[in-house]
């Protein structure tokens, strides 16, 4: 089968007819009617890492394009997983045919040609994976419903700017969060989402762990694992609380309750990931994007796994001194806590230490510096 404007491409160890025209950075612009954004391939890449280290039965590309992401499990996944590539678009439909015929892939894979609500009204399935333009608020009561016992959701927000405090107005409508500017407004803005998810699955009587949640490229991803019954609601739940930053200070404070009206949440208080999975997930060469896959999966297995982080140019600023340089702070903080880079920001890390002692070390470190004068 061919499609007029088209071209074949290859990502990871699949061949894939895409749009000739498509998108290859930013938040992807909508090009013509079936979107492909090229930059993408990390954000499949990890989804092909993720279900290697946890096969499923049944997976559901339920937003799938050209199909790109769904024929990629069925060429790299395999098992006897059996993938369901479905979009609304009926030129997009087309694409997943052609890709799944090329990649002779009939057997594991099969096209559907819905709106992903109404597919997901009839059938279940062990893992769907939501990738939508911008919010994916309206399609997750549905996948909530449909996600089986204990199975997986992945889910894409690319609407950050609303998220990560930009547009606090539209975060309340959409996610029932209020969102706040900060140094850290990305790790806010995904905790939020999370937040909303862990709302949505307490409807249903489930509650969910993240297995890996992160910010890359103006989007937001969470892997969510679904846990059942009401307690398991009411604990997840109880994980949800409000951050405040105060930005004359520079510090930030996590409680279970709003402390004024600049307070940002509710949102998730609890770990963005499973060790277990990332010790499972390998970043092998067939990979896409490998070297990225290879960079973020360390980041996120090193990763001090609590909300919140330091930039240094911030906290150098506070202090009227030059930003000490980032392996020498990550040295003098681990001498007395736990510390890491954090993967939301080359600049910044992660620490379990208190403010003032983090604060205390800074002052150490430019008493050094000038000490060389
Ligand atoms: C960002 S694109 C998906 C990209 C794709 N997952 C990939 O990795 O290449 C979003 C897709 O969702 C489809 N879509 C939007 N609303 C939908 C709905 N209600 N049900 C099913 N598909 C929908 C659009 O047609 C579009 O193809």
């Amino acid at each position: 089968m061919s499609i007029p404007d088209s071209v074949e491409i290859n990502e990871g160890e699949t061949s894939l007819i895409v749009p000739a025209v498509h998108s290859s950075g930013g938040p992807g612009k909508r090009i013509g009617k079936v979107f492909f954004n090229s930059q993408m391939a990390f954000n499949r890449d990890v989804s092909v890492m993720l279900l290697r280290a946890r096969p499923v039965q049944s997976a559901l590309d339920a937003m799938s394009g050209t199909g790109a992401r769904a024929v990629r499990w069925g060429r790299e996944i395999g098992g006897g997983m059996k993938v369901t590539a479905n979009d609304r678009t009926p030129e997009a439909v087309e694409y997943i045919s052609a890709n799944i015929a090329l990649n002779r892939l009939e057997e594991s894979c099969q096209a559907s040609h819905d709106d992903l609500r109404s597919l997901l009204a009839r059938r279940a399935y062990d893992y769907i994976d939501i990738d939508p333009f911008g919010s994916p608020v309206p399609f997750i009561p549905a996948a909530m419903q449909a996600v089986k016992r204990h199975g997986v959701l992945g889910i894409t927000a690319t609407d950050t700017a609303p998220l990560a405090g930009a547009h606090p107005r539209k975060c309340l409508r959409r996610y029932d969060a209020m969102s706040v500017r900060s140094p850290f407004g990305h790790e806010t803005g995904l905790r939020i989402l999370i937040g909303h998810l862990i709302k949505e699955a307490a409807k249903e009587d489930r509650g969910a762990r993240c297995l890996l949640s992160f910010y890359a490229d103006h989007y937001f991803r969470t892997y969510l694992q679904m846990e059942e019954g009401g307690a398991a609601a009411d604990a997840a739940l109880g994980k949800l609380g409000y951050i405040e930053y105060d930005k004359t200070t520079g510090k930030t404070t996590v409680s279970m309750e709003p402390i004024s009206h600049r307070s940002a949440g509710p949102l998730w208080l609890g770990p963005l990931h499973d060790s277990e999975i990332l010790k499972d997930m390998n970043a092998d060469e067939t990979l896409a994007a490998a070297a990225r896959c290879k960079k973020y999966l360390k980041l996120w297995r090193e990763e001090v796994d609590i909300p919140f982080f330091y930039e240094n140019d911030e906290l150098s600023s506070l202090l009227h001194m030059s930003p000490p340089r980032m392996d020498r702070l990550l040295e003098q903080i681990g001498a007395s806590g736990k510390v890491s880079r954090t993967h939301f920001s080359p600049t910044a890390f992660k620490t379990d230490l208190e403010f003032n002692d983090v604060l205390a070390i800074y002052r150490d470190i430019a008493g050094e510096v000038s000490g060389h004068h």
